[in-house]
């Protein structure tokens, strides 16, 4: 479905609330079941992308902070490098960093189109109002719908792409999922094309909790805000009072886990999933999210099990957070050389 926009604007909708893997269905295999633990996806209504952007802002939310330094440092090789003519974004929220791309492609004269795709429609409409302002000629095709299944669905390219997936948000993949969205990016790429992939690095277990504990409670009510979608969308009963954000290190996997604990035995019921009822134990969790952070290596291997050859991993001063550039493998090696060789340099 294509919804009317100003001449250079495209939206079209690729969610549908009935078929297998609509919100109710994710939610009814999560939550019914043994491990309770909810699609990251019900965190991003417009209040959700509101908050995560305050996130952004945070002092403590290192990872927006050090990638926005990383793209305005090294965007324009970037881009220069390639020939981007488009510029595909996966979960682009507000697509706030995304700016320093889309400058440095318009300064190389190469900018034809931005496709962002997330499961929010009011970050989609938003940031494809704010860009065609911002850059008029712009062609912008907007997507709403969910990168585990639509992937299938995106338009022809417009020409070379470049495919960005920033934020860390691949983090909040479990590793299967990671793997398979992975080969669906590497899918997408033709020779000349490339991956820009944000993920942030292992470091001190103080400073990664900190980002997601912060002091003015904003993660907190962005975890909780899970469960006001669940009440909206799905016709359910979460008292918001009733349970706990948590956020703790989870060193055996190298992720942190956000979640809700209740705070008191209930009962929830969910009117949407058949007036289905859910009892909670006092301290029982529902896991609303993981956010899982790499080594170099790591990184590295993922990428060339999807097919991807990491050409380059470009790291802020502080070496907090990493962007990799990955080409599809079997392109022409990049005059870097290898990964390893990058891994120790900030670039
Ligand atoms: N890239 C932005 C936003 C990151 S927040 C930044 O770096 O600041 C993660 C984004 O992914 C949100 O906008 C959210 O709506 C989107 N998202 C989460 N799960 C998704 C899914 N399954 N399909 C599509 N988008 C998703
Ligand atoms: C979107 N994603 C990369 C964020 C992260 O850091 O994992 C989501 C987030 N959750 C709580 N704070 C930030």
């Amino acid at each position: 479905m294509s919804t009317a926009a100003p001449p250079h604007i495209r939206v079209d909708v690729l969610l549908d609330s009935h078929d297998e893997g609509s919100l109710a269905e994710a939610v009814r295999a999560g939550l019914l079941g043994e491990r309770r633990e909810l699609p990251p996806r019900c965190l991003y209504d417009e209040r959700g992308s509101e908050l995560f952007d305050r996130i952004t802002e945070l002092p403590e939310y290192y990872p927006a902070r050090c990638e926005r330094a990383i793209l305005n440092r090294y965007a324009p090789e970037i881009v220069t490098s390639m020939g981007a003519e488009e510029l595909l974004e996966l979960g682009s929220g507000v697509a706030s960093k995304t700016r320093a791309l889309l400058y440095a492609m318009a300064g190389a004269g190469t900018l034809r189109r931005y496709v962002p795709f997330d499961v929010d429609p009011s970050v989609v409409q938003r940031s494809a109002e704010e860009l065609t302002a911002l850059y008029p000629g712009l062609c912008v095709h907007g997507l709403v719908g969910d990168f585990d299944r639509h992937l299938g669905e995106l338009p022809e390219p417009a020409g070379r792409r470049l495919v960005a997936f920033l934020g860390g948000t691949i983090g909040n993949l479990e590793p299967e999922a990671r793997a398979e969205i992975l080969r669906a990016l590497r899918g997408l790429l033709r020779e000349g094309d490339r991956l820009l992939l944000g993920a942030d690095l292992v470091k001190d277990e103080r400073v990664i909790v900190a980002a997601y504990d912060d002091a003015e409670g904003v993660t907190a009510k962005f975890t909780l805000n899970a469960l006001r979608v669940l009440n909206r969308e799905l016709g359910a009963d979460f008292d918001l009072d009733a349970f706990e954000p948590f956020a703790r290190w989870n060193p055996a996997e190298s992720r942190v886990e956000l979640g809700l604990s209740a705070r008191s035995a209930q009962r929830v019921t969910i009117g949407e999933l058949d007036s289905a009822q859910v009892e909670f134990a006092t301290g029982e969790e529902i896991r609303t999210e993981v956010s899982s952070k790499f080594t170099p290596e790591r990184l590295e291997g993922e990428l060339r099990e999807a097919g991807l050859a990491l050409e380059r991993l470009l790291r802020d001063d502080q070496g907090l957070f990493s962007v990799a550039l990955a080409a599809p493998a079997g392109a022409e090696p990049s005059a870097n050389g290898s990964a390893e060789a990058l891994a120790g340099g900030a670039a």
